[in-house]
């Protein structure tokens, strides 16, 4: 028997997902029509369209969008909310990239609107922090914060467990065909400061509330903190968890057969 190798590696499903490009599961192929949701500067939405589909990228920041347009004028873009976009057509497949996690206010309403702007059949391929992801961070964080006699910090994340976002995806009109919980530690390299620098970043929210004579031994306390699980010779590593699936717009009245 011969295996056609090169489907048998990249087709929808069976994609050794752990490790590999994200944009290798979604497979685009040219001339697709393809949503990169919450696109942020483009460069995903710039891997997509290297495979020759047409892209539209979406995200809520005007300052994103208006650097996606700058690095990548040949693309599309807009501004919206993922929890509410609408379309004027279908697309085949609709990807994201470490974005979903953000989308924090109704996850079920952002898969909604997937939903709405795919044909039947039309692919959604997706990345995101799952239960667990920066679990060193966060409790850095909140001891610190405690120590420090602060409220515990509001987070702007969403993590969920692989369970709990293919019974969404199901709810919500999707057969889940590959759905990945994964550890993926990562190099810091937003700066060399650590988590400190980290938290500046992606956190900034957290900071706002606390007075500024505090900012600095607080966020030293969350490295002193944080440092034994992830502080390594080599440098500071995000101690992420991902998410990553890939699921179909079921046909609209389908029912499953067994
Ligand atoms: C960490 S960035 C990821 C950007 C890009 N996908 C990438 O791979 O580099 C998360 C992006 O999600 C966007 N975002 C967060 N909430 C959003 C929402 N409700 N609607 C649209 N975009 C949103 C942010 O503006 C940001 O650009």
């Amino acid at each position: 028997m011969h295996w056609a190798v090169t489907t048998y590696d990249t087709a929808f499903g069976y994609v050794s997902a752990h490790g590999a490009p994200l944009v290798d599961l979604l497979d685009p192929q040219p001339g697709e029509k393809i949503i990169d949701l919450g696109c942020g500067t483009g460069a995903f939405a710039a891997e997509i369209a290297e495979r020759g589909a047409a892209v539209l990228g979406i995200d809520g920041s005007p300052e994103m969008i208006a650097q996606a347009k700058a690095l990548h004028p040949e693309l599309s873009f807009a501004i919206d909310d993922a929890h509410c976009f609408t379309t004027s057509e279908s697309f085949d497949a609709v990807a994201s990239n470490a974005a979903l996690h953000w989308m924090t206010r109704d996850p079920d309403a952002v898969i909604a609107r997937v939903h709405e702007s795919l044909r039947p059949g039309g692919r959604f391929v997706g990345e995101l922090g799952g239960e667990g992801n920066c679990a060193e961070l966060i409790v850095a964080m909140q001891t610190a914060w405690r120590v420090f006699g602060l409220s515990e910090p509001e987070l702007p994340w969403y993590f969920p467990s692989p369970a709990e976002y293919a019974g969404r995806l199901e709810e919500g009109g999707f057969t889940v065909r590959l759905l990945e919980h994964a550890e993926r530690p990562s190099r810091m390299v937003e700066g060399p400061n650590g988590a400190a620098d980290w938290i500046r970043v992606y956190a900034p929210g957290a900071l706002a509330e606390v007075p500024p004579e505090l900012v600095e031994p607080l966020l030293q306390r969350v490295n002193d903190l944080a440092a034994p699980a992830l502080r390594r010779e080599s440098g500071w590593v995000a101690d992420y968890v991902r998410l990553r699936f890939a699921a179909v717009r079921k046909a609209d009245g389908s029912s499953s057969v067994y």
